[in-house]
Formats: C-alpha cells, structure tokens, sequence
C-alpha cells in the first residue's frame, strides 16, 4: 500500500456525482482509490509530496456509467427505421417477425468473433465519451447456446479492453419462432435451462426481462424473477415503455435493481419502487427514436425519493445511439433533468443501478474510476452535443489516454 503511485489532479472544477463543487479542488488517488477530495486552498503543503500531478485545469467527473445497453448484436436494422418513417409503428414491425427478432436471425447468425468485432467497434465510441463501467445484455439468442454466446462476447470485451463490464441474461426479451403460441414453455426453458447454464459458466451478473404485451406477461417475468432469486442473480425489467402492465411494481416488490424505460408508470409502481430502493433507469434515446410522446413521470420520482439514472439502451433497433453524452443532453431536452441529475443519473446511480456502490461517484475511499474533461462547467456534457472532449479516463487509478 505504502509504495502504491500517488496521482494527483489539481485546480479541477469538481462534479462529484451529487454535487458541483464551484471552486477549485484538488483530488488525490493513492493506488487504485481515492485519498484525498480537498479544495484547492485548503490543500496541506505537503500533501502532493511524492504525488505526480497528472493534470491541472478543466471538469473533473466519475467516470461514466452505461448502465443498460443491448451492445452485442448481429446485423443492422436500417430498413425498419425507413418504414417508420412511412408511418408503421414499431409494435406493427414486432408483430409482422420483425423487430427484435430480426435481430435475433442476424444474431444466431453471426460467429462469435463477428460478434466480437461489431461490439468492439461500439464500445471503442463509448470509451471515447468517458464510459468507465458498462452493462450489457444479452437478449438477441434466445437459445441456451445463442444466448452464452452473447454473455462470452460480452465478458470478452471487458477482457480486452479497459473497462468494467456488468453482464445480463434477458433471455426473456421476445419469444423466438420456435416457442410461437407457447410463451410459457419459453419462460420454462428461460428459468429452467437457461439461468442455471449462465449461472454455472459465471457468464450472467444479473437477470433482465421485457415486461410488456409484445413480450412477456407480469405473471411469466415473475416466474424468472423466482428462478433468478433461486440462483442468487439480482433482477432487472424493461417495464411500461409502450403501455403499463404493472411491471414496475411486480419487478420492485421482487426486489429489482432496477427498472427500465417507464415512460407509463403509475403511482402505485413509484410507490413500490420507493419501499424497495429499486432504482429508476431513464432512456430517453428510445423515447426519442420511436417518437414516444409520453414522459416518465420524473417529478413524482423525485418527490417519491426514487434514484433515476440514465443510460444510452444502445441497440440495433429502438435506440442505435452509443454515444452517453447525448444521453444526458436528451434526458434534459426530453425529460427536464437538471443537467446535474442527468450526470449523477449516469454515475452514481448508474452504479446503483447494477447494485455498486464502491464507484460512481469521487469520494475518499471510492475506486479511482475517473474523467477528466476539457470543458469548463460539468452542466456543459449536458448543454452541448460535442464528441472529443474527454482529456482522461481513468480506471482503478490507471490513467488511460
Ligand atoms: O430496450 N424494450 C425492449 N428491448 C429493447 C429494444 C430491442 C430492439 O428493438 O431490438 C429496448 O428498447
Ligand atoms: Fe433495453
């Protein structure tokens, strides 16, 4: 510990995941964790003693945090984005087999290292917008073995390059060709085959659904929530996006990290969600690109206390953007997020939202995940759409470019 590198950032305007801090701050990492969070004019004499200053000057944020992306996928779907331009709805694309299953048969598909590379290619984007930890689904399969695909690509990409990567098995996601008129025997093999193959090879983090009347029923998506409990996986749920089935509260009162979307949630689910700490993960580029027109209902989750982080749900059909920042301009622009809740929405309850606490935000005693910008105020990565502004990204106290 005692001979562990000693970094330092001096003269920085600090957004610290809850709070702007106006005057100049320094912040020392000792190893992989913060030490020092200190106000520049209070900084001791011999504080930077054996430190090397790695910066002075510009915004100083934890790093990003993608908390919910579908980033391994085959294929593209640029031909469903011109018929909703024509006027056909994106419910209309799912029932014709398309939609999520398009993806699903380009998926199944591609190989392994093809799947590899095109996620590769995405994630490289976010890393140059300050991404630091990222979860990602799997979802496109829905076989076993498609399925452990997706979770080993996504596994590998947090092998190969530096960042943190959180896994999710959304088995349930839609219901493949194979199981058409039989959903229930789907959920059987979802909770039966399924979780325990991801559990056994260590490949999935979490559990995820898509409670919604184009997916999964309330009572389907509690029969994974029980068989995620029973293997010991926190949960997760994309619920009322296009409608509300009382998803939200389902999910909450089963103890979810999160859930996701909830352009139609009700009191009752912000209210369950409240009793049961479950956070709340805004999308707004899904919102934008299907042209939703109803907001989530933000107001009352911050009267009800309810977290609300942000994140990109970048996938190949309602929100083909991976760039974070844009996220948090939209979740201002649509959702009326102060920028600040939108940046503490993509750090500190980001890492809520996949149950961390120990980054996300820059603390004494928290990982050194860290981005050092060249902007002047931290409301400006919400203000201006502008990619290569990053300075440094720093992972566990390693400085990266
Ligand atoms: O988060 N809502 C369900 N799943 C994805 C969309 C998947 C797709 O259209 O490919 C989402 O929006
Ligand atoms: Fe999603």
């Amino acid at each position: 510990m005692s001979d562990a590198p000693i970094q330092a950032w001096c003269d920085v305007r600090l957004f610290d995941g809850v709070h702007d801090h106006p005057e100049p701050m320094a912040v020392i990492v000792r190893g992989e964790r913060i030490d020092t969070v200190v106000p520049m004019r209070e900084l001791a004499a011999d504080a930077l003693d054996g430190a090397k200053v790695l910066g002075r000057g510009g915004v100083l944020t934890p790093g990003l945090v993608d908390c919910h992306t579908h980033l391994v996928f085959g294929g593209q779907r640029a031909d469903e984005f011109e018929q909703r331009l024509e006027g056909v709805s994106y419910q209309d694309i799912a029932a014709a087999g398309g939609g999520i299953l398009s993806t699903v048969r380009a998926t199944r598909q591609a190989s392994e290292a093809e799947l590899f590379e095109r996620a590769a290619a995405r994630l490289e984007a976010m890393l140059a917008d300050g991404v630091t930890t990222i979860e990602i689904k799997s979802g496109y399969g829905l076989t076993v073995a498609d399925e452990l695909k997706c979770l080993r690509v996504a596994r590998e990409l947090g092998e190969r390059y530096p960042v943190r990567v959180f896994t999710t098995l959304l088995g349930a996601h839609a219901l493949p060709p194979e199981y058409a008129d039989d959903a229930d025997g789907y959920i059987d093999l979802v909770c039966r085959e399924m979780i325990p193959a991801a559990v056994e090879s260590g490949l999935a983090d979490a559990v995820d659904v898509f409670c919604e009347k184009i997916a999964f029923s309330v009572a389907q998506c509690e029969r994974v929530y029980a068989a995620a409990a029973e293997h010991g996986l926190p949960i997760k749920a994309h619920v009322e996006q296009l409608s509300n089935l009382g998803g939200a509260a389902a999910a909450a009162r089963h103890g979810a990290l999160s859930v996701d979307h909830i352009e139609y949630l009700d009191n009752e689910g912000i209210q369950a969600m409240a009793d049961n700490g479950t956070t709340a993960v805004l999308l707004p580029g899904a919102f934008y690109t299907l042209r939703e027109t109803q907001c989530p209902p933000v107001q009352a989750l911050r009267d009800a206390g309810v977290p609300m982080a942000v994140a990109t749900d970048g996938n190949p059909g309602t929100s083909p953007l991976f760039q974070p920042t844009l996220m948090l301009n939209q979740a201002c622009t649509l959702f009326r997020l102060t920028p600040k809740e939108a940046l503490s929405g993509m750090t500190r309850y980001a890492a809520r939202a996949l149950g961390q606490s120990d980054f996300g935000t820059v603390a004494v005693g928290q990982i050194a995940d860290l981005c050092v910008w060249n902007i002047e105020h931290p409301a400006e990565l919400a203000y201006a759409v502008q990619p290569q502004r990053l300075r440094q990204r720093v992972l566990a106290g390693r400085v990266l470019g």
